[in-house]
């Protein structure tokens, strides 16, 4: 499927492109035209599936959890590319318990990776943006951070905590150029595989549509925030999950 918009010039930056969604979004960018910085933790994994660097493609491995990390990342982009259009904040990690069970690092890992992941590229992006008059962020929640769900108080906190960021955010940037709004997913990806098989069948019964979307089916939502023809949509969460929200 090619997009209908148009991201020529546009410099894309996806956060957990080596696999599932992200993987889906970024091979979506490319094929819109647009520059796209493909990035990852997994550097073995990001090389695998991109082992092609060149005019449309820059791989960049980083840690979103790690400020340094993510600031050298966004300079290099900027070096290389000359601006920094879009960021999806897309990476993200699940490590469920029941909150009693709930360890130190299971909780730290979770709102490490998802809300100051989505801070630190946000915070080094946004200058960027506010320069050249022009940005779109999109963050990538989850019917548990409105919701809730067993086993994940802490993705929870994050997903609900990327939500509130989401639209502080907008406020903030809005009178530059910039948008900031979130797509809230249900796809069946590596992240999703890892559930039982008896969680699965149930949570698959919740959703109207009766079945998760193929990743690639989450690039339409991103690709018209992404736009330039969504400049007066902003902080918005928009669901793309088969109505199991309604
Ligand atoms: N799959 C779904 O149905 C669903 C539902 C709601 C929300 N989400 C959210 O969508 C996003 C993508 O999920 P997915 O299902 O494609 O997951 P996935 O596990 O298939 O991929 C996540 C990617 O993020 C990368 N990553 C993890 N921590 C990172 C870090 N600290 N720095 C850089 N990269 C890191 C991983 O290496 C991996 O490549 C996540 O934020 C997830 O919480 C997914």
């Amino acid at each position: 499927m090619t997009l209908s918009f148009d991201f020529s010039g546009r410099t894309v930056l996806v956060t957990g492109a080596a696999q599932g969604i992200g993987k889906a979004l970024a091979d979506h960018f490319v094929g819109a035209a647009a520059r796209v910085v493909v990035a990852d933790r997994d550097a073995e994994l990001l090389k695998q599936q991109w082992p092609d660097e060149g005019e449309s493609v820059l791989r960049l491995e980083l840690d979103v959890a790690d400020a340094e990390s993510v600031r050298v990342g966004i300079e290099q982009v900027v070096r290389t590319w000359g601006s920094i259009d879009v960021v999806v904040n897309n990476a993200g990690v699940a490590r469920d318990a029941v909150v009693w069970k709930m360890t130190d690092e299971q909780w730290d890992t979770v709102l490490a990776v998802h809300v100051t992941g989505t801070f630190n590229l946000t915070r080094a992006a946004v200058p960027h943006m506010r320069t050249a008059g022009f940005g779109r962020i999109i963050n990538v929640t989850s019917y548990t951070g409105m919701h809730g769900n067993i086993g994940q108080s802490n993705y929870a906190a994050a997903k609900g905590g990327i939500i509130g960021f989401t639209k502080s955010v907008a406020k903030e940037t809005a009178r530059f150029g910039i948008t900031c709004n979130a797509i809230s997913p249900n796809a069946a990806t590596a992240m999703v595989a890892a559930v039982p098989p008896e969680k699965l069948a149930e949570m698959t019964a919740t959703v109207p549509m009766g079945r998760f979307a193929d990743p690639s089916e989450m690039a339409a939502a991103v690709a018209f925030l992404a736009s330039d023809e969504a400049a007066y949509i902003t902080g918005v969460v928009l669901p793309v999950d088969g109505g199991v929200s309604m």
